[in-house]
């Protein structure tokens, strides 16, 4: 797999799978535009990436902000001139809770953040792809966007919610060479799953319900980013539309 002259945007880029997916994605040879809401953890990833010899530039924005997404949009085709990968993966997690509970203020938050702002990037990214008659699109969805967990409902639908608007978009693009694909993680150790632990031990988790560790472990973020890097490259040349599960087995 190699990214040599190729210009990636990832989302979510200051931490776990989006940061993990930032360097490897540098490491074989992409200029990385790195976007995050996290202003220190942004520029954290660029100075690791900047260790590694890897080239890049961070710029804050809200995933969930329209003229946030059209910046960070703008500015990598004005500092680089071309956008070939974007891996569209800022996500948040719900609080968790029984369905007659969630606060519809939880429902909007959510909803802004998993599935607006997917959107958003797609809709301003995949100008600038089909100007350029090629790209490569990597949607974060998770295996809760083919099946659900107990007590995160909301989440769930923002997933299924991602995995459609994959579909979707990689109908329409199929022929005008961009593709476009979903990316389902089972559990990988991130901050966000810290916060799940933190929820599971203050008693907001149905325990039965817990996803099946069938490898007894999470899985690390770097090996999230192998697919990353994957379906970003030529190799994945006849994906698309695809919803690609790395779960270890949690949904067997
Ligand atoms: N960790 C898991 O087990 C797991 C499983 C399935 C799917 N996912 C999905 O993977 C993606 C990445 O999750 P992670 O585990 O690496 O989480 P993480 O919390 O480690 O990283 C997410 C990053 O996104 C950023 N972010 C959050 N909201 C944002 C916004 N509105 N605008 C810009 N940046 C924002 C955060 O600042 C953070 O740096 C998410 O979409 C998540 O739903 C994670």
């Amino acid at each position: 797999m190699e990214l040599t002259n190729k210009v990636a945007v990832i989302t979510g880029a200051g931490s776990g799978i989006g940061r993990a997916s930032s360097m490897k994605l540098a490491s074989i040879g992409a200029k990385v535009v790195l976007v995050d809401f996290n202003k220190e953890a942004g520029e954290e990833t660029l100075k690791l990436i900047n260790e590694q010899g890897g080239q890049g530039i961070f710029i804050r924005a809200d995933v969930s902000k329209s003229e946030d997404v059209q910046n960070y949009v703008n500015q990598a085709v004005e500092v680089y001139g071309h956008i070939d990968v974007f891996f569209n993966n800022a996500g948040i997690i719900q609080k968790f809770a029984p369905f007659t509970s969630i606060e519809e203020s939880e429902f909007d938050r959510i909803m802004s953040v998993n599935v607006k702002g997917v959107f958003l990037g797609l809709k301003y990214v995949l100008k600038v792809m089909d100007k350029q008659g090629s790209g490569s699109v990597i949607n974060t969805a998770s295996t809760a966007g083919i099946r659900s967990e107990h007590s995160v409902a909301v989440y769930s639908a923002s997933k299924h919610a991602v995995i459609g608007l994959t579909k979707g978009a990689a109908l329409e693009y199929a022929k005008k060479g961009i593709r476009i694909n979903a990316l389902c993680p089972g559990g990988v150790q991130t901050a966000l799953t810290a916060s799940v632990t933190e929820q599971f031990e203050k008693g907001g988790y149905i325990p039965e319900e817990l996803p099946n560790m069938r490898m007894g472990r999470y899985a690390a973020p770097e090996e999230l980013a192998e697919m990353v890097a994957y379906l970003a490259s030529e190799k994945a040349s006849y994906m698309t539309g695809s919803v690609v599960v790395v779960d270890g087995g949690l949904t067997l």
